[in-house]
């Protein structure tokens, strides 16, 4: 099929490099000329597992191309996918701006009949406006289909290619069909396909997220209660989880969730409900609990050294909002290391492949470290944000002949408490 793919960021490069693997000509667009002509030398503008092996062989082979020309990506298409970005508003909405931009572009350069694809995350109702839009800019025939991407940065290459189920909102059997087809080839191994209304599939992504958001806001005030009752949060998480209709992810506490797109999607879901008079009380809560887990290390920190930290290095190992992304929105790093700056402390920092994007929100205010053993040297502390693979088994004996005292602030719970013990560390987790 003649797929075109708006948006080239997270979701937009996996969605078309994916789509390309599977045999479709990909026409992907982007108004940003730097990442269009990056990806035309075959480089990921952006740390995604696999993405850069699929822009290679599906470049090479001609089924995936690049371009900032929207017109003509729509002109050769049948399937147009937009999959811009939707930030969070200033009053929690999310922002559609660019949504609605792009569906007003795509109308103007419509020359036959076009499926156009909400691939963003959109309140409920937007494929709607999305369709009202595109109907007073021409009067070729088309079909607004919602498509709500549920895969993780990390794995999104994996989740793509494996989804756990596929969602077509589709409002006319023409387009179903078309999108069923499109996605064939990702479902072998059985997992469904499921058409629905556009307002069902636009309302199961946020419901998707907003679960997942929640299991993790809860099990960090289970871990809170521990640390008060002195009670271990692992032991309580595998009892949990053990139980089958509870199941074992998601409960894992820690710095709070970052990233583009729980944090957003959280408040939008409470903002369009709200709008409709509907006051949603549990993802209220929810967005409080992360606020207030972010602060939570930091709180362990500063007691610790006995609110003092004026002149303490500090060092962070892990930036990115979680491993194998390299990708800092939202991230809990920036709240943590900007409480641990005012507070007068000295910040070294690492990660695998957040830097420069931290370089560029902190600038000379951290000190960044080429290597993870680096930025202990002469440390205070160390505290762990992200639990990037490579901090699961470091060389602890060189760490603390390295650091100026042995004292770790586990964020993620990566290390065992009595090994810490053993090896004479001051150890700090959450919830044990
Ligand atoms: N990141 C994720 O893990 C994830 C997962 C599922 C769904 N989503 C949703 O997918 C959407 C995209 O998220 P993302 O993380 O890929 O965003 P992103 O910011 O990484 O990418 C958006 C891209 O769109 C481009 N763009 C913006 N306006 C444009 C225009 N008018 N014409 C052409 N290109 C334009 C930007 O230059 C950018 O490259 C959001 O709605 C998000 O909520 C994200």
């Amino acid at each position: 099929m003649k797929v075109a793919v708006v948006g080239t960021g997270y979701v937009g490069l996996v969605v078309g490099a994916c789509l390309a693997e599977s045999g479709n000509d990909v026409l992907c667009v982007d108004k940003d000329e730097a990442k269009v002509r990056m990806l035309r030398r075959g480089k990921s503008p952006i740390y995604e597992p696999g993405i850069e092996d699929l822009l290679r062989r599906n470049k090479a082979e001609g089924r995936l191309s690049f371009t900032t020309d929207l017109a003509k990506a729509v002109r050769q298409s049948t399937i147009i996918f937009i999959a811009v970005g939707t930030p969070q508003g200033e009053d929690g909405s999310a922002d559609l701006q660019h949504v609605m931009g792009v569906a007003r572009d795509i109308a103007r350069a419509m020359n036959g009949y076009k499926v156009i694809v909400d691939k963003s995350t959109v309140p409920v109702g937007t494929a709607a406006k999305v369709r009202e839009i595109i109907r007073r800019e021409t009067t070729h025939p088309f079909s607004v289909v919602s498509n709500p991407e549920f895969l993780k940065q990390g794995a999104a290459v994996e989740d793509f290619m494996k989804p756990d189920r596929v969602v077509i909102g589709a409002e006319d059997e023409q387009a179903a069909e078309l999108m069923v087809a499109l996605h064939k080839p990702f479902t072998r191994t059985g997992a469904p396909i499921m058409v629905m209304d556009c307002a069902s599939a636009e309302l199961a992504k946020y419901a998707a997220n907003a679960i997942l958001a929640t299991k993790i806001s809860f099990m960090n005030e289970i871990a809170n209660i521990c640390d008060l009752f002195g009670a271990d949060v692992d032991h309580v998480r595998k009892a949990v989880g053990s139980d089958r209709r509870i199941g074992t992810s998601f409960l894992f506490p820690g710095v709070g969730y970052g990233g583009s797109c729980f944090p957003k999607d959280v408040k939008a879901l409470t903002k369009f409900s709200s709008d409709k008079k509907y006051d949603f009380k549990i993802l209220k809560a929810v967005d409080a609990v992360n606020e207030f887990q972010k602060r939570v290390i930091v709180k362990k920190i500063d007691a610790h050294f006995g609110n003092s930290l004026k002149g303490k290095t500090i060092a962070v190992w892990g930036l990115a909002f979680k491993p194998k992304t390299d990708d800092m929105r939202e991230a809990p790093a920036i709240p943590i290391i900007e409480a641990l700056l005012a507070k007068g402390a000295k910040v070294q920092a690492y990660d695998p492949e957040a830097m420069k994007v931290a370089k560029g929100i902190f600038g000379s205010k951290v000190s960044f470290s080429a290597k993870n053993y680096d930025a202990v040297k002469g440390a205070d502390a160390l505290v762990v944000v992200t639990e990037w693979q490579e901090f699961r088994e470091p060389d602890f004996a060189r760490m603390k002949k390295l650091m100026r005292s042995p004292v770790i602030f586990d964020g993620r719970n990566i290390y065992q408490r009595e090994q810490m013990k053993t090896l004479g560390f001051t150890y700090f987790s959450i919830g044990r």
